[in-house]
Order: structure tokens, then sequence, then C-alpha cells
């Protein structure tokens, strides 16, 4: 039995190094990085790809925060065709773990130490069972203000330290004939920017309690009712046309001037970086006034499936080359995110990046780390999506007062629990 038993494991093994000499040289990945920013930073890794001899095969489902693409996603491990990779957020990828068609990276992250070298609010959501089945790409943050310096010199403005700051320099913008806040009318915008509200409004034990924890006091308080009123403010400082509009689109206007600000994750500093404008010069990045210390963090993942042995090699290939430290550097500094690794150095990043790597530092070491609702690492996605839903239904006049919003919010949070 033992024998028969050795001969089967001998023979698998050939047949595995059979397989392993026709490896399959290409990387299939699912991904919603298709604006200008984003397609940018995703060539330095089909590069650094191509570099090693593998092709890249494209599959980009447009849509930003990627809910389109998780749709995507799922209809293809439905049908069992696993990509090589699949672009992620947090809870989804222990989502997909937790059915069992991740793949098993361990030997790598052994091999390359990311162990020591990835944080641990990352490696919560990249190591499922004591098994490693995902690589995380970068950092980013959603609690930062984008402003068009132009305009903020026109209406001599500075930089707002309080919410009522904030409400005061939009005023100004107004006045002067500028839309003061660009945003797009898509929830998962809306839900992005009242991550930082409720930060803002209730500091930062409540929003851990509220957008983390999920607890029922803290959703149910006057402190979300009154993070609620001050959403429903900054929305009366939005042009008519924001319904529908992506976030690049919401970006852009501030980067022609068109607009004062837009408060956005640092996803959208790729775009700045895109159109060639200096931090300081051509735009300035705050963090959302009254928040400064927090960081409130969403990481892009490369959750990886468990595919077929002859596409194993090029899942390692992807996973290396991400986790490397000139390809955490030479990405992030083009995506406007700051790496997953706590030792790069910041040199090759501008003053903002410089500034997202040490308030990453602080925050994780102060315990003023917080996941973003909006963007997959404060609950799982059923949460997530009723928390958009209700935040967006509030900002478009569906829900009309805070009063409901937050009875709403409650009872959506519940069911979806
Ligand atoms: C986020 C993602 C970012 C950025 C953004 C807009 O969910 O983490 O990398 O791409 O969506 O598409």
């Amino acid at each position: 039995m033992l024998r028969k038993l050795l001969i089967g494991t001998a023979l698998a093994s050939g047949l595995a190094f059979a397989a392993h000499a026709e490896d399959v040289k290409e990387v299939q990945m699912l991904h919603w990085w298709t604006s200008g920013g984003e397609a940018a930073a995703l060539n330095v890794l089909k590069q650094d790809l191509a570099k090693e001899g593998y092709a890249w095969k494209d599959v980009p489902v447009a849509g930003g925060g990627g809910d389109a693409a998780m749709t995507a996603l799922k209809a293809m491990v439905a049908a069992g065709n696993y990509p090589t990779a699949s672009q992620m957020l947090g809870y989804t990828v222990l989502d997909y773990a937790a059915a069992g068609v991740m793949g098993d990276l361990t030997e790598t992250a052994k091999k390359e130490g990311w162990d020591k070298s990835v944080p641990a609010a990352l490696q919560k959501f990249s190591v499922y069972d004591g098994k490693w089945v995902a690589a995380p790409v970068n950092v980013h943050s959603v609690n930062w203000l984008w402003i068009n310096k132009a305009v903020m010199d026109k209406i001599g403005g500075a930089e707002p330290k309080t919410f009522d700051d904030f409400i005061a320099l939009l005023d100004k913008a107004k006045a002067a004939g500028v839309t003061p806040l660009a945003l797009g009318g898509q929830n998962w915008q809306e839900a992005t920017m009242f991550d930082s509200v409720v930060l803002s409004t209730g500091g930062p034990e409540f929003y851990k309690k509220a957008m983390n924890d999920l607890d029922d006091a803290s959703l149910k308080s006057d402190t979300m009712k009154k993070s609620f009123d001050n959403l429903a403010k900054l929305v009366t400082y939005v042009d008519p046309n924001f319904s529908g509009r992506d976030w690049n689109l919401a970006t852009a206007m501030v980067i022609k001037g068109d607009a004062l600000v837009q408060v956005m994750g640092d996803w959208a500093k790729g775009e700045f970086h895109a159109a060639n404008k200096t931090p300081g010069t051509d735009f300035l990045c705050y963090r959302f006034p009254g928040t400064d210390g927090s960081v409130i963090y969403n990481s892009d993942m490369f959750g990886m499936f468990n595919v077929p042995d002859d596409r194993k090699a090029a899942q390692v290939a992807l996973a290396t080359a991400t986790l490397s430290k000139s390809f955490q550097s030479a990405f992030n500094v083009v995506k406007g995110s700051v790496p997953a690794r706590t030792d790069v150095p910041d040199t090759d990043f501008d003053a903002c990046g410089k500034k997202g790597i040490a308030d990453l530092k602080k925050a994780n070491e102060g315990g003023t780390l917080f996941g973003s609702l909006a963007q997959g690492y404060g609950a799982p996605p059923a949460v997530a999506n009723a928390y958009k839903d209700v935040v967006s239904k509030f900002v478009h006049g569906q829900i009309k007062t805070s009063d409901e919003a937050v009875t709403e919010l409650v009872k959506a949070i519940d069911d979806a629990k």
C-alpha cells in the first residue's frame, strides 16, 4: 500500500515536473485600473513581468471602487475560469478564501520574508488560515483633500483645520464663482467621502466603533446623525451635473481649475501625476479637516486563485515582482499610494507621498489606522454595499433627513450582517 502510494507520489511529481516544463508564460489579471493614472501604474507591472518573459492578458472592468469588476470576477470563478490573479479589497479576499478557491503562496512568502516586511494590518487580509492567499500591492488612504493651488491662491484660502474651516473655504470658492467641491455621484465615491466625514465628526474612537466594529449604539448615535448633517452641508457645494460622474473626471475638474477641491483616496494623486502636476506648485494635499493623525486605509491586493499547476509559476512571478522593493517604490510613486512594505525608502516619492508614508507609520504605531468601510476594509462586502446604498440615497434625496438616514443605516447593516 505504502509502495503504491510512493509510486503514485513519484508519478505525480514526475507529472508535475513535466507540466512545469510547459509553464504558461502568461499572467491573466482582472482589475479596475482604467483611468489614466491607474493605467500608467499598471504599466510598471506589465513591463516588469515582460522582462521576465511573461505576456500580459488584461481583463479590465471599468468602474472605480471595483463593484463591476467584482461582479465579473464572480462569474469567472463560478465558471471555474480563474484568472492568475484579481485586484481585490480586504474582506473580498477573505470571502473567496473561505470559499476555498484561493491558491497558496506561503512558500514564496517565506522565501521573500513577507511576514516581516508587510504590516500586520495587511496580513490580516492577505493571510487566511495561516496561508498567504494574496499579494498586497499598496496602501491607499481616503481621508485626503486634493486642491487646485491656483484657485486656492485666487480665493486667498488656507489649509482648513476643522470642518467649519472647510465650509468657510468652500464658501469662498462659491463666492468667486468656482465650483467648490468636485464629486462624482456614484455610491462608492459618496461613501468614500463619508468615511472621512464620520472620522472628522466623531473622532478616531467613534470611527472605529461605528465603521469597523459596527457597534449598534454608535451607529444609532447623535454623532452619526451629525455626520449625516455634515455630509448634507458638503453636498450643497457640488455642481448640478455630478450624478454618475466618474471619479477621475471629478479629479480632472480640480486639475483644470474648474473646481477647488475633491475629497478622494490618494489614487486621485495618480491623475495629477499623469498630468505632470507637482504638489506645492500645482496642487495641494491636505488631510480631511479634523482627521490629521488618523489614516483610513485600503489596500489593493492581488488575490491569487487556485489555478492549474502549469499556471502557478506565473503566479509566483507576479507575486514576487509585486512585493519587490523596487516595484513597490516605482509603482506607488505613479499610483499615488504608499508601499505595502515598511522597508521601502521614500526617496522617490513626492511631498504628498512622503506625507502618506509618514502618516501611515504614525497611525500604525499610535493605533489610529482604520479600515475604510466604503473601500472593503471595514466590514464584509454585504455590509459595505448596504452602507454605500444608504449614503447614496441620502446624497440623492431619496432619504430626506439625517434621522431617517441613521434609521435606514442601522436597519441595512443589521440585515446585511
Ligand atoms: C479603489 C482602489 C484604487 C483605485 C480606486 C478607483 O477601490 O483601491 O486602487 O483604483 O478604487 O478606481
